[in-house]
Protein backbone atom coordinates (compact mmCIF):
# COMPACT_ATOMS: atom_id res chain seq x y z
CA UNK A 1 0.00 0.00 0.00
CA UNK A 2 1.17 3.56 -1.38
CA UNK A 3 1.80 5.83 1.88
CA UNK A 4 0.04 9.42 1.42
CA UNK A 5 2.45 12.34 0.98
CA UNK A 6 4.32 14.44 3.86
CA UNK A 7 2.76 17.37 4.73
CA UNK A 8 5.06 20.05 5.64
CA UNK A 9 3.59 23.03 7.01
CA UNK A 10 4.96 26.59 5.79
CA UNK A 11 3.70 28.88 8.69
CA UNK A 12 4.47 32.54 8.50
CA UNK A 13 2.71 35.98 8.68
CA UNK A 14 3.64 38.99 6.20
CA UNK A 15 2.18 42.34 6.01
CA UNK A 16 3.62 43.37 2.58
CA UNK A 17 4.53 40.48 0.60
CA UNK A 18 8.44 39.75 1.24
CA UNK A 19 7.97 37.38 3.98
CA UNK A 20 4.98 35.43 1.41
CA UNK A 21 7.66 35.45 -1.23
CA UNK A 22 10.23 33.47 0.87
CA UNK A 23 6.92 31.30 2.16
CA UNK A 24 6.65 29.97 -1.12
CA UNK A 25 10.58 29.71 -2.37
CA UNK A 26 10.31 27.22 0.98
CA UNK A 27 7.24 25.46 -0.30
CA UNK A 28 9.33 25.06 -4.07
CA UNK A 29 11.95 23.41 -1.93
CA UNK A 30 9.72 21.24 -0.14
CA UNK A 31 7.95 19.99 -3.25
CA UNK A 32 11.09 19.33 -5.12
CA UNK A 33 11.66 16.70 -2.91
CA UNK A 34 9.17 13.45 -4.16
CA UNK A 35 6.28 12.38 -1.66
CA UNK A 36 6.44 15.68 0.31
CA UNK A 37 3.54 18.54 0.16
CA UNK A 38 3.86 22.04 1.37
CA UNK A 39 0.86 23.19 3.42
CA UNK A 40 1.24 27.25 3.18
CA UNK A 41 -0.67 28.76 6.20
CA UNK A 42 -0.91 32.37 8.10
CA UNK A 43 -2.20 33.86 10.97
CA UNK A 44 -4.50 36.61 11.15
CA UNK A 45 -2.64 40.12 12.16
CA UNK A 46 -3.36 41.51 15.73
CA UNK A 47 -4.30 45.22 17.05
CA UNK A 48 -4.09 46.70 19.81
CA UNK A 49 -7.78 47.79 19.59
CA UNK A 50 -9.04 44.77 21.39
CA UNK A 51 -12.74 45.17 19.11
CA UNK A 52 -11.22 44.64 16.24
CA UNK A 53 -11.07 41.22 14.17
CA UNK A 54 -9.96 39.65 10.85
CA UNK A 55 -12.84 37.74 9.47
CA UNK A 56 -12.85 33.92 10.02
CA UNK A 57 -11.71 33.55 6.05
CA UNK A 58 -8.47 35.82 4.58
CA UNK A 59 -9.66 37.49 2.08
CA UNK A 60 -6.58 36.86 -0.09
CA UNK A 61 -3.46 34.49 0.48
CA UNK A 62 -3.19 31.44 2.79
CA UNK A 63 -5.43 30.58 4.77
CA UNK A 64 -5.42 30.74 8.56
CA UNK A 65 -3.60 27.54 10.36
CA UNK A 66 -5.32 25.51 12.50
CA UNK A 67 -3.65 24.02 15.46
CA UNK A 68 -4.66 20.59 13.93
CA UNK A 69 -2.05 21.88 11.41
CA UNK A 70 0.78 21.11 13.94
CA UNK A 71 -0.44 18.03 14.75
CA UNK A 72 -1.06 16.79 11.61
CA UNK A 73 2.25 18.20 10.12
CA UNK A 74 5.57 16.17 9.51
CA UNK A 75 7.83 19.03 9.57
CA UNK A 76 7.41 22.77 10.05
CA UNK A 77 8.78 25.95 8.33
CA UNK A 78 8.23 29.12 10.49
CA UNK A 79 8.68 32.83 8.84
CA UNK A 80 8.33 35.93 10.27
CA UNK A 81 9.14 39.75 9.22
CA UNK A 82 11.74 41.54 11.43
CA UNK A 83 10.05 43.85 13.94
CA UNK A 84 12.39 45.01 16.19
CA UNK A 85 15.02 42.45 15.89
CA UNK A 86 12.00 40.22 16.72
CA UNK A 87 8.98 37.77 15.28
CA UNK A 88 5.96 39.58 14.30
CA UNK A 89 3.28 39.61 17.73
CA UNK A 90 0.52 38.17 15.43
CA UNK A 91 2.96 34.90 15.73
CA UNK A 92 4.14 35.21 18.69
CA UNK A 93 -0.03 35.76 19.77
CA UNK A 94 -0.54 32.22 18.41
CA UNK A 95 2.19 30.49 19.78
CA UNK A 96 0.79 31.59 23.10
CA UNK A 97 -2.36 29.61 21.54
CA UNK A 98 -0.66 26.60 21.68
CA UNK A 99 -0.22 25.20 25.60
CA UNK A 100 -2.24 21.88 25.07
CA UNK A 101 -0.53 21.14 21.68
CA UNK A 102 3.00 21.47 23.80
CA UNK A 103 1.58 19.13 26.60
CA UNK A 104 0.54 16.52 24.00
CA UNK A 105 3.94 16.72 22.41
CA UNK A 106 2.16 17.70 18.85
CA UNK A 107 5.38 18.85 17.32
CA UNK A 108 8.10 16.78 19.60
CA UNK A 109 10.45 15.31 17.42
CA UNK A 110 9.86 17.23 14.27
CA UNK A 111 12.17 19.07 11.94
CA UNK A 112 11.75 22.98 11.83
CA UNK A 113 13.69 25.31 10.43
CA UNK A 114 13.31 29.57 10.43
CA UNK A 115 13.17 32.58 8.03
CA UNK A 116 12.78 36.19 8.05
CA UNK A 117 12.47 39.47 6.01
CA UNK A 118 14.10 42.73 7.03
CA UNK A 119 13.97 46.63 5.75
CA UNK A 120 17.68 46.96 6.51
CA UNK A 121 20.76 45.04 6.19
CA UNK A 122 21.54 44.69 9.73
CA UNK A 123 18.49 44.89 11.12
CA UNK A 124 18.49 41.98 12.96
CA UNK A 125 17.93 39.01 10.17
CA UNK A 126 19.96 36.75 12.84
CA UNK A 127 18.53 37.85 16.05
CA UNK A 128 14.71 37.33 14.46
CA UNK A 129 16.24 33.70 13.56
CA UNK A 130 17.74 32.75 16.88
CA UNK A 131 15.01 34.18 19.18
CA UNK A 132 12.08 32.32 16.14
CA UNK A 133 13.73 29.17 17.61
CA UNK A 134 13.00 29.33 20.69
CA UNK A 135 8.94 28.15 20.85
CA UNK A 136 9.83 25.79 18.38
CA UNK A 137 12.58 24.27 21.01
CA UNK A 138 10.12 24.26 23.68
CA UNK A 139 7.64 22.41 21.62
CA UNK A 140 10.58 19.22 20.98
CA UNK A 141 11.19 20.37 17.19
CA UNK A 142 14.67 19.67 16.21
CA UNK A 143 16.19 22.51 13.93
CA UNK A 144 17.53 22.96 11.07
CA UNK A 145 19.76 25.50 9.62
CA UNK A 146 22.20 25.91 6.37
CA UNK A 147 25.90 24.29 6.14
CA UNK A 148 28.20 26.10 4.69
CA UNK A 149 28.20 23.32 1.58
CA UNK A 150 25.97 26.20 -0.02
CA UNK A 151 28.61 28.68 -1.39
CA UNK A 152 26.46 30.79 -1.47
CA UNK A 153 26.27 31.64 2.32
CA UNK A 154 29.86 33.14 1.83
CA UNK A 155 29.08 35.17 -1.31
CA UNK A 156 25.55 36.19 -0.10
CA UNK A 157 25.42 40.44 0.25
CA UNK A 158 21.70 40.34 1.24
CA UNK A 159 20.27 37.21 2.74
CA UNK A 160 21.09 34.31 3.92
CA UNK A 161 22.72 32.89 7.48
CA UNK A 162 23.58 29.38 8.51
CA UNK A 163 20.63 30.05 11.36
CA UNK A 164 17.94 29.72 8.13
CA UNK A 165 17.27 31.83 5.33
CA UNK A 166 16.34 36.07 5.03
CA UNK A 167 15.64 38.32 2.80
CA UNK A 168 16.87 42.21 2.87
CA UNK A 169 13.53 43.98 1.28
CA UNK A 170 15.10 47.15 1.60
CA UNK A 171 13.87 50.77 2.87
CA UNK A 172 10.48 50.34 0.60
CA UNK A 173 9.94 46.58 1.05
CA UNK A 174 10.51 45.87 -2.61
CA UNK A 175 14.13 44.89 -3.38
CA UNK A 176 13.67 42.09 -5.29
CA UNK A 177 15.19 38.92 -3.42
CA UNK A 178 18.72 37.96 -4.76
CA UNK A 179 19.53 35.40 -6.14
CA UNK A 180 22.04 33.65 -3.68
CA UNK A 181 18.96 34.16 -1.08
CA UNK A 182 16.54 32.76 -3.42
CA UNK A 183 19.00 29.68 -3.56
CA UNK A 184 19.37 29.11 0.27
CA UNK A 185 15.86 29.68 0.71
CA UNK A 186 14.59 27.07 -1.68
CA UNK A 187 17.46 24.89 -0.17
CA UNK A 188 16.42 25.00 3.21
CA UNK A 189 13.06 23.91 2.12
CA UNK A 190 14.20 20.99 0.47
CA UNK A 191 16.32 20.05 3.43
CA UNK A 192 13.43 20.00 5.79
CA UNK A 193 11.66 17.85 3.51
CA UNK A 194 14.64 15.69 3.13
CA UNK A 195 15.06 15.62 6.54
CA UNK A 196 11.39 14.53 7.36
CA UNK A 197 11.64 12.02 4.80
CA UNK A 198 14.65 10.50 5.98
CA UNK A 199 12.68 10.60 10.21
CA UNK A 200 9.99 8.76 8.65
CA UNK A 201 12.05 5.74 7.31
CA UNK A 202 13.44 5.41 10.05
C1 LIG B 1 6.72 47.58 13.44
C2 LIG B 1 7.84 47.24 12.49
C3 LIG B 1 9.09 46.96 12.99
C4 LIG B 1 10.14 46.65 12.13
N1 LIG B 1 11.36 46.37 12.66
C5 LIG B 1 12.39 46.12 11.84
C6 LIG B 1 13.69 45.85 12.36
O1 LIG B 1 13.90 45.74 13.57
N2 LIG B 1 14.70 45.66 11.49
C7 LIG B 1 14.53 45.75 10.13
O2 LIG B 1 15.48 45.61 9.40
N3 LIG B 1 13.30 45.97 9.60
C8 LIG B 1 12.23 46.14 10.41
N4 LIG B 1 10.99 46.36 9.90
C9 LIG B 1 10.81 46.24 8.44
C10 LIG B 1 10.29 44.83 8.05
O3 LIG B 1 11.00 43.81 8.71
C11 LIG B 1 10.46 44.61 6.54
O4 LIG B 1 9.79 45.62 5.83
C12 LIG B 1 9.98 43.23 6.13
O5 LIG B 1 10.53 42.92 4.88
C13 LIG B 1 8.45 43.17 6.00
O6 LIG B 1 8.07 41.87 5.63
P1 LIG B 1 6.66 41.61 4.91
O7 LIG B 1 6.74 42.24 3.54
O8 LIG B 1 6.56 40.13 4.81
O9 LIG B 1 5.59 42.21 5.75
C14 LIG B 1 9.93 46.63 10.72
C15 LIG B 1 8.64 46.90 10.23
C16 LIG B 1 7.61 47.19 11.10
C17 LIG B 1 6.24 47.47 10.54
Amino acid sequence: MNSPNLSILVLYYSRHGSTRTMAELLAQGIESVAGCDALLRTVPAISTVTEATEPEIPTQGAPYVELQDLTDCAGLAFGSPTRFGNMASPLKYFWDGTSAQWLGGALAGKPACVFTSTGSLHGGQESTLLTMMMPLLHHGMMILGLPYTHPELMTTSSGGTPYGASHWSGLNGKHPISDDSRTLTIALGRRLAETAQKMRSR
